[in-house]
């Protein structure tokens, strides 16, 4: 009894001991391996009378089984601290940027269009799309320019070959089109605006063969030019980021609009840079209206009971003014080093809370 006591108070110190996993094994082969202390006098129990057996056959499986609770509860000790070694050297700084900054850069023009589509949203807009290529019944008919309207030539339009069925599809020279489509699909009220591409035969400094508008429609009951005016002073005052605006409407002519008018922005040419808000000079900056009765029909509307406003504004034009850009044909050129300087980080997502520009 006396050694077996020993046996266990030796046997349970080199277990704790055990430094490592291999050491741990080596105490567990002398223990309980085929030839181990424990093994050996479990051996012996055979030459025993059967009384001492039976006294020491207990002894000696409780003598096992604590030895080997033992080593299990070592080895998982031992097996948790090495991983735990093992991650601390292994760790690695997922916060170190793996690439340099982003090489790319939004346009200009992209950054105008969320720009605007932020303001207009935030007044409840929602924004429409039509098609680059559009039929002649959407891009003049439906809009009161029927054929041989003298407004057609000063469109300068890109005509499709004639197809078998007469029709002469054009490359849209507007987004007004989409106002149709908008009314068509969607009934009144209505308030949406349309960005995208349009097409005029054109290029000189301030003109190029393809460029953007976004075009603004709003149809409701009661709707009047107190509205349009006081819907696009508010747009003026957020995209150009001033309190106040001065602002005025020079009565003009669309087919499409009755009345209508061009807006013009007080600005101030007297330095480098054209700045918006204050100074006596002018600068026309987007055409407005109130939608013509024909176009109310065209698009499925009752002009005795709705009216509405619609407006189209030069994207290109509003980046050139608000970032200081010259040349309209550079926006196409694809210099990359034009597109670093005047791009904008991908990351910096215009909106009213956030800020539009930085
Ligand atoms: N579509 C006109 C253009 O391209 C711009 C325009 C003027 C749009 C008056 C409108 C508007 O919606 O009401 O010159």
């Amino acid at each position: 009894m006396d050694n077996i006591e020993t046996l266990k108070r030796e046997l349970t110190e080199a277990v704790a001991n055990a430094a490592d996993e291999a050491a741990l094994e080596a105490v567990r082969v002398a223990a309980l391996g085929k030839k181990g202390r424990i093994s050996q006098l479990m051996k012996g129990l055979g030459q025993m009378s059967p009384e001492e057996r039976k006294e020491q056959g207990p002894v000696l499986n409780a003598l096992k089984n604590d030895i080997a609770d033992a080593i299990a509860a070592r080895a998982h000790a031992l097996h948790d601290a090495a991983l735990a070694a093992r991650l601390a050297t292994e760790k690695i700084d997922i916060t170190l940027p793996v690439r340099p900054e982003p090489a790319g850069s939004i346009h200009p023009v992209t950054q105008v269009i969320d720009e605007v589509v932020a303001i207009f949203a935030d007044m409840d807009f929602s924004v429409a799309v039509g098609p680059d290529i559009e039929t002649d019944f959407y891009n003049f008919t439906a809009l009161n320019i029927p054929p041989e309207h003298p407004a057609r030539q000063m469109h300068d339009t890109f005509y499709f070959h004639e197809k078998a069925d007469g029709e002469r599809p054009v490359l849209r020279t507007h987004t007004s089109p989409v106002q149709i489509r908008s009314m068509q699909a969607q009934g009144a009220p209505l308030r949406v605006i349309a960005p995208g591409r349009t097409y005029r035969c054109d290029s000189d400094m301030t003109h190029t063969p393809m460029f953007h508008q976004i075009e603004g429609l709003v149809i409701d009951k009661d709707i009047h030019m107190g509205h349009l005016k006081g819907c696009l002073d508010a747009f003026c005052r957020a995209f150009f980021e001033v309190d106040t605006v001065r602002m005025r409407f020079r009565p003009s002519h669309f087919p499409f609009t009755e009345p209508s008018a061009e807006m013009d922005i007080g600005c101030n040419r007297s330095g480098d840079e054209i700045s918006i808000g204050d100074g006596d000079d002018w600068l026309e900056i987007l055409g407005c209206g109130m939608v013509h009765p024909v176009v109310l029909r065209h698009g499925g509307i009752d002009p005795e009971i709705y009216q509405g406003f619609a407006f189209g504004i030069g994207i290109d034009r509003l980046a050139m003014l608000k970032y200081g850009i010259p040349d309209l044909r550079d926006f196409f050129e694809s210099d990359l080093r034009w597109l670093r300087h005047y791009g904008f980080s991908a990351l910096d997502i215009p909106s009213l809370p956030g800020g539009l520009s930085r």
